[in-house]
């Protein structure tokens, strides 16, 4: 149980890792809590107008929940843990992406840490995520919505596709249901009509 917990501690610290502040601090932009939806995440950092500064965002966050389960899943076996560990790291790495130790436990949306933790987990789940998220927001142009409806298909894709009744499809299900939660303001935007669309800067006046 200890080294069982000890991977979910190193996985919550990784998470915890705000890509969206080393990428704003790297590219000498303001704080990407300052301004948009004040969200520390790629699609609010997009919206300085820096499009490399959100891309090094989208690749840091997708690229530690991938990293945390790569080397779960390498490692674990070493200390006799199996898929448990690697189920418990996915909701860690999430976790810590959303309540970070280093920003005071106010952290991100967890939309690019979950892709990064699809992929680690399996490729082609890892794949229809991200085709979900790209149709949706070619069609709407909107982030949050195709965030939204890949995380709601998401464990249906689990489940159906992948890795049918296991705990990984526990975790992705978990993972989905707190993502949409930490989208609770987009919600309200969209139905309100005043959600921003990628390549705006702005909300439009009200
Ligand atoms: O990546 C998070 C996205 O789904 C919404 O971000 O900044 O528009 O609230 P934002």
């Amino acid at each position: 149980l200890m080294t069982l917990l000890a991977f979910i501690f190193v996985a919550y610290l990784i998470g915890s890792i705000p890509f969206a502040m080393i990428s704003s601090w790297i590219f000498r932009l303001p704080d990407p809590r300052s301004y948009g939806s004040k969200n520390p995440g790629a699609t609010n950092v997009l919206r300085s107008g820096k499009k490399i500064a959100a891309l090094l965002t989208l690749a840091g966050d997708a690229g530690k929940g991938w990293l945390t389960i790569t080397l779960t899943q390498s490692y674990a076996p070493a200390w006799n843990l199996g898929n448990e560990a690697v189920a418990a790291t996915a909701l860690a790495v999430f976790l810590g992406h959303v309540f970070p130790v280093f920003l005071g436990f106010r952290g991100g949306k967890g939309v690019a840490t979950a892709v990064g933790v699809l992929l680690g987990l399996n490729t082609l789940l890892g794949l229809l995520a991200i085709i979900t998220w790209l149709a949706v927001a070619y069609i709407t142009r909107y982030s949050s919505l195709a965030a939204i409806i890949a995380a709601i298909l998401s464990p249906v894709y689990t489940y159906y596709i992948v890795f049918g009744q296991s705990l990984y499809t526990l975790s992705v299900l978990l993972m989905a249901l707190m993502l949409v939660w930490r989208h609770q303001a987009n919600i309200t935007n969209l139905l309100a009509g005043r959600e921003s669309r990628i390549g705006q800067k702005k909300t439009p006046p009200q």
